[in-house]
């Protein structure tokens, strides 16, 4: 485990909620959260299609914990290409989203601990930008902005004021234009078996 995850576990231990890697038995309780955070449009949104299919980003799917261990927040990264910068080469990125804390535990710091991990993480991995669609008053503090990801499109309908990038390496998205596109390892699809 990466030593940024390691140390935001031991500072916030002490705040009745831990930042963890997410492991498999994690996932019904993650997506029962976002069903109740986020409501059935989630599966609508234009970075759903950036989603659907693949696995987050290595090490970067993260939940929060209540002391008993109970899923109360996730945050999840997906390996994208941000479209192409002034010589023609794909711009690697990741895509951030969703974030969700479960309503009984928001204004804790709970989303703020996801946010800042996850960007630590993403860092000490080498990555070099991060985009998402949310809410800027939320975003900026975490250094998200609309002008990174201005000349950038969505592959579906978006709100170009809630199209935000972070630069990781100072000026990563400089000239970066062009269509978001998934790069993320397909999920393994169960084989269909022929009927006899
Ligand atoms: C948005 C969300 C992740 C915040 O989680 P959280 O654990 O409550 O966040 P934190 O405790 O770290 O931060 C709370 C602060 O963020 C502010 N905040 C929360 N949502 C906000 C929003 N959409 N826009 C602006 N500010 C917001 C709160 O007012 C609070 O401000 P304060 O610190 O000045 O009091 C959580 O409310 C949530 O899951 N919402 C539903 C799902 C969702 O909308 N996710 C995408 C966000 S665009």
């Amino acid at each position: 485990m990466a030593a940024v995850l390691d140390s935001v576990r031991a500072f916030f231990a002490q705040n009745a909620f831990t930042i963890d890697a997410e492991n498999p038995g994690d996932v019904v309780a993650r997506e029962n959260l976002l069903d109740r955070t986020m409501g059935p449009s989630r599966r609508r949104k234009s970075s759903e299609a950036l989603r659907r299919g693949r696995v987050p980003a290595e090490g970067l799917a993260l939940v929060a914990r209540d002391l008993r261990g109970h899923v109360i927040g996730t945050v999840r990264l997906w390996n994208i290409e941000a479209g192409v910068n002034r010589d023609g080469t794909p711009v690697d990125a990741l895509l951030l989203g969703p974030l969700a804390v479960d309503a009984a535990h928001e204004g804790k710091g709970i989303g703020g601990a996801l946010m800042r991990t996850a960007i630590g993480e993403a860092k000490s991995r080498g990555h070099s930008a991060i985009l998402l669609v949310g809410d800027a008053p939320y975003y900026e503090r975490f250094g998200f902005f609309a002008v990174k990801a201005q000349h950038l499109v969505m592959p579906g309908p978006f709100e170009r004021n809630r199209f935000l990038g972070l630069e990781l390496k100072d000026g990563w998205l400089e000239g970066a234009a062009g269509m978001l596109v998934a790069s993320g390892r397909k999920l393994a699809m169960p084989r269909m078996r022929r009927a006899a």
